[in-house]
């Protein structure tokens, strides 16, 4: 690729997602490839936004996150990861990276998808690589798994693939944002920093949890029953089956060496109050990534009594109300 030709600011914006059936656990370490395939929802509340410019003068790459000078650490991780992008075309030049996360980082709620998602658009666009969609979902992948859902709006699923080199692995849309209202409550409860990344706690599972072999095979039979409920717009069967997989996905870390858990007691507050709404004719179901917070689903017509309800528990900090959001998109300048 010519070095001579003028590099644009790209900006991209790209949201969070929640597993309903979740990714948990490698097959390879260094090509983000799952052991499972899973299923999520991109979420209309929480999204991050970021600019890139590879620029010819630029001694090191540079990251300015929410308007701060990034920390060694960070730009580092960032650094890493252009350089991925940096070999894919051929270019040497360092980076201008800014962005912006609108997703209460600070409380607990992970960032990593959306982030990962959005520099990866931002940044494939303005090295100049042409590339499509699916490969887009690739290239976020390596950055973070679940960011390769993100890159799609609505229900998007990523499928694990078989192949070594990952080129079957990939993320696709099953339906897109307007396909069903549905409203999915992020409840936050804590927030301090999680005490175990996905990253690791997902690694210690793989290598120690004597349940781990028995949660790939349900992962893969829950996927098939949440796609069934989503076809045919089954709310309970969506609900059960993604409440029943979150704690599938909880039970393999208790089963390791070390045994850890992500939940603190309000996160269990949450799951008891769920099921109280339940046994009152309300249905919601609930299902929690790598940390104590709880994201409830439920139909729009009882969105309202659910976040009532849920507010009223002392552990309860603020709740985050969400639709189907959309995939990525890029921002005029
Ligand atoms: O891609 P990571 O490292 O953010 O891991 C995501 C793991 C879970 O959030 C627990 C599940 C998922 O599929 O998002």
């Amino acid at each position: 690729m010519p070095e001579h030709r003028k590099f644009e600011q790209v900006t991209a914006k790209a949201h969070a997602n929640i597993a309903l059936i979740k990714y948990w656990g490698k097959r390879d370490e260094e090509l983000f490839l799952p052991m499972n395939s899973s299923l999520s929802i991109t979420l209309d509340k929480f999204y991050t936004e970021t600019s890139v410019q590879f620029c010819g003068k630029l001694k090191k790459d540079v990251f300015i996150f929410n308007n701060n000078i990034a920390d060694e650490a960070e730009t580092t991780k960032v650094s890493n990861y252009l350089n991925q992008i940096r070999k894919m075309a051929g270019v040497e030049r360092y980076a201008m990276v800014q962005s912006v996360n609108h997703v209460p980082t600070a409380a607990g709620f992970a960032s990593s998808a959306s982030g990962y998602a959005a520099l990866a658009s931002a940044a494939v666009r303005a090295i100049g690589l042409d590339i499509d969609q699916k490969k887009l979902t690739q290239v976020a992948r390596i950055g973070s798994g679940s960011a390769c859902r993100s890159i799609y709006g609505g229900f998007v699923e990523w499928t694990k693939g078989n192949l070594e080199d990952g080129s079957d692995c990939y993320a696709k849309q099953l339906e897109n944002e307007d396909y069903w209202d549905l409203s999915i409550l992020a409840i936050q409860l804590s927030a301090e920093e999680k005490s175990l990344s996905s990253r690791a706690g997902m690694k210690l599972t793989v290598d120690t949890s004597p349940y781990y072999e028995i949660w790939v095979k349900e992962a893969q039979k829950d996927l098939g029953t949440l796609k069934d409920a989503l076809h045919h717009k089954d709310f309970e069967q969506l609900g059960q089956v993604t409440e029943s997989n979150a704690l599938k996905m909880h039970a393999t870390t208790l089963g390791a060496n070390p045994p850890h858990w992500y939940w603190e007691a309000g996160t269990i507050s949450v799951m008891n109050q769920v099921r109280k709404l339940r046994d009152s004719g309300i249905p919601a179901y609930f299902t929690m990534d790598a940390g104590p917070n709880v994201f409830v689903l439920c139909q729009k017509k009882d969105q309202e009594v659910v976040e009532q309800t849920l507010l009223t528990l002392k552990e309860v900090q603020k709740i985050y109300v969400c639709q189907p959001g959309p995939g990525v998109s890029y921002l005029a300048k």
